[in-house]
């Protein structure tokens, strides 16, 4: 809303988080956040969670206007659910590493080179992959995912390399993996890890499981953020050293202020445990997201309802849905 400051001459106020609660309102947006988006988006928002909330979130809204705040799979998806409305994610731009590891073309063919099997593909993956997949799965999901699957059954698994060894040791059975990964996951430094964890002998490890086996080894308990958090939240312990992307960090100190949450450090001494497609992301993109109601996600109809089978099979956990 504009404010008058009361002095005639004065220009008036402008506040970016009034406006974007008043354009969500008149819109009838839905704001979807990320636990990786900055803490100030996540305060705005409607919902905040994990990849699988935020897509049962999404398919389950009665807003006009979705607006994504997290990358451009995430909202990909959220439109191959809801055809008839708008999706916006206030920066195009916020893509993902590990989906642009596994572009379709060579997918459809590593699927040829092995027939038989069947297709789960994590959700981190574009939709013309999603369409080449039998059933999606997320970080909190996977497991289950494969598991619906009969035993002998061959399955490939993408895009990522460290879920898919993950999941392959919890289902004790064995998978084709397409060789992704998540450049943010990757760089968690396992000698830095034993370091921290020297330091703070009491502490819990928390890790996703998109980070390399020889950082998950030193886990106490590896699961989707969302997991994690739950668990940083319930436990009796008090100190937690946290493997996964930094934002998670704000909803953790927000639900358990006494605690003490110690991010892992990456190998370099750099922010690589940033996502640098998530921080695109902007209050100011997303007042202008809400305004212009631009930038949308669109997609060709016969590859939205190729992508929507797999998702609907996960969402309802049944391989005979859609
Ligand atoms: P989850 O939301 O399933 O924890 O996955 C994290 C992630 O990397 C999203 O890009
Ligand atoms: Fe992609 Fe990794 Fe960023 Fe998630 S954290 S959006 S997997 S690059």
């Amino acid at each position: 809303m504009l404010e008058s400051s009361g002095s005639a001459s004065a220009a008036p106020k402008f506040d970016l988080v009034d406006e974007i609660l008043a354009l969500k309102k008149s819109r009838n947006a839905v704001l979807l956040a990320h636990y990786y988006q900055e803490g100030d988006i996540q305060d705005l928002a409607d919902f905040v969670g994990d990849s699988l909330q935020l897509s049962q979130a999404a398919a389950t809204t009665n807003a006009d206007v979705i607006v994504f705040a997290g990358v451009h799979f995430m909202a990909e998806t959220a439109k191959i659910v809801n055809p008839d409305k708008i999706v916006v994610l206030p920066d195009l731009e916020a893509g993902c590493s590990l989906a642009d590891q596994c572009p379709a073309d060579r997918f459809a063919d590593f699927i040829a080179a092995h027939p038989g099997h069947k297709v789960v593909s994590y959700i981190n993956c574009s939709a013309a992959v999603k369409a080449l997949s039998d059933v999606i799965c997320t970080s909190s999901n996977a497991v289950d995912m494969v598991n619906l699957f009969p035993k002998d059954q061959p399955l490939i698994f993408a895009p990522d390399r460290n879920l898919g060894a993950y999941v392959q040791k919890q289902a004790g059975r064995d998978l084709v993996l397409w060789n992704g990964a998540c450049q943010v996951h990757e760089v968690f430094s396992e000698r830095k890890l034993i370091a921290l964890k020297v330091q703070h002998p009491d502490a819990v490890v928390l890790a996703h499981p998109e980070c390399e086996p020889p950082v998950l080894r030193h886990a106490d308990v590896i699961g989707s953020t969302a997991a994690i958090l739950n668990h940083a939240v319930s436990s009796p312990k008090s100190t937690f050293i946290v493997v996964t992307e930094s934002g998670i960090l704000h909803q953790m100190r927000k639900a358990a202020p006494d605690k003490t949450f110690i991010p892992a450090p990456p190998e370099a001494n750099c922010a690589c445990n940033e996502c640098p497609f998530m921080k695109r992301n902007t209050l100011e993109k997303l007042h202008a997201a809400l305004r212009d109601l631009q930038p949308r996600i669109e997609l060709p109809e016969d590859v939205r309802q190729a992508a929507l089978r797999p998702i609907q099979r996960m969402l309802a956990r049944d391989l005979t849905a859609a």
